[in-house]
């Protein structure tokens, strides 16, 4: 097991690779901890958690509502959680934002980590501090930063992860070698087909190198003000597709750093063979690099991001693989571009 521990203002946080679900009851303290699941990581993994109260939610973005957060709070109220409670969220990136939001606000905050289930929510959803819910079709609209204690990375439990999840989780690995790591992303390069496998030293091997570059972005710049700005590569466009396709994140990312890519060669920040390189990987790995949205409909989205700063935007360009840069872009530039 390798351990990455993040140094936050709010609080330390212990990411635990190569850890097991079986061994979770060691790192709960003394006293009354809840799990918060959703349906099917119940089903499937019910009989390794410790014997303690379970609360389930439903699964997919359109669960990660404040009605969900509603559900939540009856259930604690139910099993009488009090300012002692631990809370012990098991599942992949969605269960993680909602549950890590319901045990932040709480009673004014409960103690609580995370297992983390899917290899999206292990690089990338539980290492951070950022959780929330959705409202009203605005995507994370409602949430705080707010450290788990721990994360538990077990890479055994991706084996029952469906295909598609499991790839998808791929993107948030790609970006974060994009922007910050030609290493990893040579290593990504020569290792894609030995990681669709499964195979899980290499995976260990893999999750280690991407949470290590979320965390050293996250300590430098917990609030997001400068630095960690550049992990939503991708992104802008990402949450528009994702609103008006349905995709799953991972893959709506793809397509958003492919066309955050595109627009780095446009501006002649981006070397078109290295365009081309983030392509190939991308494709290597069973991602989409292009979808048939409609620019005037992603763009209409697009004015829906919660970061959008007046008539502006920080789009995150590549320089190279490896180095990003953060520019300042209005919608009326970005309208030349893709229109
Ligand atoms: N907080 C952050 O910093 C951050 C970062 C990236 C993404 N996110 C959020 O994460 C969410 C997406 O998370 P996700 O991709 O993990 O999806 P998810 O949580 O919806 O999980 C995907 C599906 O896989 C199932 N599943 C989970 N683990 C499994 C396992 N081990 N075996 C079999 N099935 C399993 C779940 O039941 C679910 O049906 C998005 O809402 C996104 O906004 C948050
Ligand atoms: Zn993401």
């Amino acid at each position: 097991m390798k351990t990455i521990t993040i140094r936050n203002v709010s609080r330390d946080s212990s990411i635990l690779i190569g850890e097991k679900l079986a061994n979770l009851s060691g790192y709960l303290p003394g006293g009354k901890a809840i799990i918060i699941t959703d349906d099917n990581i119940e089903k499937l993994y019910r009989h390794e958690f410790p014997d303690i109260p379970v609360i389930t939610t439903g699964r997919g973005e359109k669960n990660k509502t404040m009605d969900t957060l509603t559900h939540i709070f009856d259930k604690l109220i139910a099993c009488e959680a009090d300012r002692s409670t631990f809370i012990i969220a098991i599942g992949g990136g969605i269960v993680c934002d909602v549950a890590g939001f319901a045990a932040s606000v709480y009673m004014r905050g409960l103690r609580y980590g995370f297992v983390s289930t899917t290899l999206l929510s292990q690089v990338d959803a539980s290492v951070g501090g950022k959780n929330g819910v959705n409202f009203r079709g605005y995507k994370n609209m409602i949430g705080v930063f707010n450290q788990p204690e721990f994360v538990i990375v077990d890479p055994g439990m991706l084996d029952t992860l469906d295909e598609q999840e499991y790839c998808s989780g791929f993107a948030e690995i790609v970006k974060a070698a994009a922007i910050k790591d030609d290493g990893l992303f040579r290593y990504l390069e020569t290792n894609s087909a030995k990681a669709l496998t499964r195979d899980h030293a290499i995976l260990e091997n893999i999750i280690y190198k991407a949470v290590q570059i979320k965390a050293s972005v996250v300590e430098q710049d917990e609030k997001e003000k400068g630095e960690r700005k550049k992990l939503n590569f991708g992104h802008t466009f990402a949450h528009a597709i994702e609103h008006s396709t349905g995709m799953l994140h991972g893959e709506a990312v793809s397509i958003g750093m492919a066309m955050a890519a595109d627009l780095s060669v446009k501006l002649n920040l981006l070397a078109k063979n290295e365009y081309d390189r983030l392509i190939r990987l991308l494709k290597s790995l069973n991602l989409p690099v292009t979808c048939k949205t409609d620019y005037r409909e992603l763009l209409d989205a697009m004015k829906k991001d919660k970061k959008r700063e007046g008539d502006n935007l920080h789009m995150v360009f590549l320089n190279s693989i490896g180095d990003a840069l953060i520019r300042k872009t209005s919608f009326v530039e970005l309208e030349k571009m893709l229109l």
